[in-house]
């Protein structure tokens, strides 16, 4: 489509946008009262009004039925997680029992590779790429400790060529088969958080499969931005958060992944609490742990339903919405994104350059060349809530829930405004 820099040219597209109507059900921030124009979706997801109805439910039933909520509210607690698995499942690719909600992403992550890294004194190396998200390294380094191996020795960083801002598949895949057998774990952000990357993850989950790893996916900036097919592409392990794309709110539960294979089974290494065991037996009190059949076996502590009562009103959105609709209208809007920024850059003296390959969800990460944090702050200032990473990197991450093609336009001319003034 050929894209047009104005605003009659965004409200056509938006007019045309099947996905306009739900940009009222979300709340806004405002900036000198007007409605901001909202890049941080991959950050903190904006909140859907509907989300406070389903948390007053849990708010009134307790009020009114206390402890006889866990059984007899109208949507039960102690059961409660189990509502999201189904929806959940469409979201990441997944059949319903490979998935579960709890806790929250980076426990999530250590819980399972309790699971899923067993070193051994051949096979103990982890492939990860390099500058993961921090607390993705102290993961990393704090495990590793754990069993006794040093980083410095066991930690495989996948780096960029030189002078690139992007991982190439093939090298990865090289680095695997190097690696050969003594790569015990591959755990890759699916979507990188810096560059807005996204993996292939399908090749490489055969890769490190064909090497004899086990292979997760750290999918916090990937649920709810792109298409995942964690079954298909026979990934051994996933997690991820609920606040970004999902928009469940802050610091809110985690999602798991658990391949099928791994169901089922009692000899599996595995932290394990009440939670967890058969929901049949487990108000007996028994001595023995009996897992559930499925992911809930990684559950330990009864659920935290305030938390995992968003993340339900969240997924029901989705369930109405579908994830294709989603992609095909962040593709659009992405697009025009991109238009307009090349746009902007015909008219002033700075250079964008962004670093976000073509294989990319929502996220564009633009280096400001000849412009620094006072172009961010003058951002932030008039209405769009964009983030800021170290050397000079914006990142902008429209999300097709809420945002409109007009933000783009309009996103440009304060953007223009910004460098003219040379603030
Ligand atoms: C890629 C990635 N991994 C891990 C985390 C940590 O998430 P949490 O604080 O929920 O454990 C984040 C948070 O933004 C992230 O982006």
């Amino acid at each position: 489509m050929q894209f047009q820099n104005n605003l009659e040219f965004a409200r056509q597209l938006d007019a045309e946008d099947s996905l306009g109507k739900y940009r009222k059900e979300f709340h806004f921030p405002k900036v000198d009262g007007k409605q901001v124009i909202y890049f941080t979706g991959n950050s903190l997801g904006l909140q859907p009004k509907r989300t406070q109805r389903f948390v007053d439910e849990i708010m009134t039933d307790w009020a009114e039925l206390a402890v006889e909520g866990h059984f007899h509210a109208e949507k039960p607690w102690w059961d409660y997680h189990e509502k999201l698995a189904k929806p959940l499942a469409k979201v990441v690719g997944a059949k319903p029992e490979e998935v579960t909600v709890m806790n929250t992403l980076t426990v999530n992550l250590h819980l399972l590779m309790v699971s899923f890294y067993r070193p051994t004194a051949k096979r103990f190396k982890i492939i990860c790429e390099e500058k993961a998200f921090p607390s993705d390294q102290y993961m990393f380094a704090s495990q590793l400790r754990f069993h006794g191996l040093a980083p410095e020795n066991a930690l495989v960083e996948l780096k960029k060529r030189d002078g690139e801002h992007f991982w190439r598949t093939a090298d990865i895949i090289e680095k695997i088969k190097e690696t050969g057998d003594e790569l015990a774990l591959v755990l890759l952000g699916g979507v990188n958080y810096y560059t807005g990357q996204v993996f292939d993850m399908s090749k490489i989950t055969k890769a490190g499969k064909a090497a004899g790893a086990m292979v997760g996916w750290d999918l916090a900036h990937a649920v709810g931005n792109i298409e995942l097919k964690l079954h298909d592409w026979n990934a051994d392990f996933a997690a991820w958060c609920s606040y970004k794309y999902m928009n469940s709110g802050p610091g809110n539960a985690s999602g798991i992944f658990v391949n099928q294979r791994h169901l089922n089974k009692k000899d599996i290494q595995r932290f394990e609490g009440w939670w967890g065991t058969k929901k049949e037996s487990r108000f007996l009190m028994k001595p023995e742990f009996e897992p559930m059949a499925n992911a809930d076996a990684w559950q330990i502590s009864n659920a935290p339903v305030l938390s995992v009562a968003p993340y339900l009103a969240s997924l029901e959105m989705f369930e109405e919405v579908g994830m294709e609709a989603l992609i095909a209208k962040r593709k659009g809007i992405v697009a025009y994104l991109e238009f307009i920024l090349h746009e902007v850059e015909k008219e002033v003296e700075s250079t964008f350059e962004i670093i976000t390959p073509e294989d990319r969800g929502c996220q564009l990460s633009v280096f400001l060349h000849g412009q620094g944090r006072s172009l961010f702050d003058y951002l932030m200032n008039n209405g769009v809530i964009t983030d800021w990473r170290e050397p000079n990197v914006i990142r902008l991450a429209p999300a097709p829930f809420y945002c409109s093609y007009e933000d783009m336009f309009r996103f440009g001319q304060i953007l223009k405004k910004g460098i003219l003034e040379n603030v």
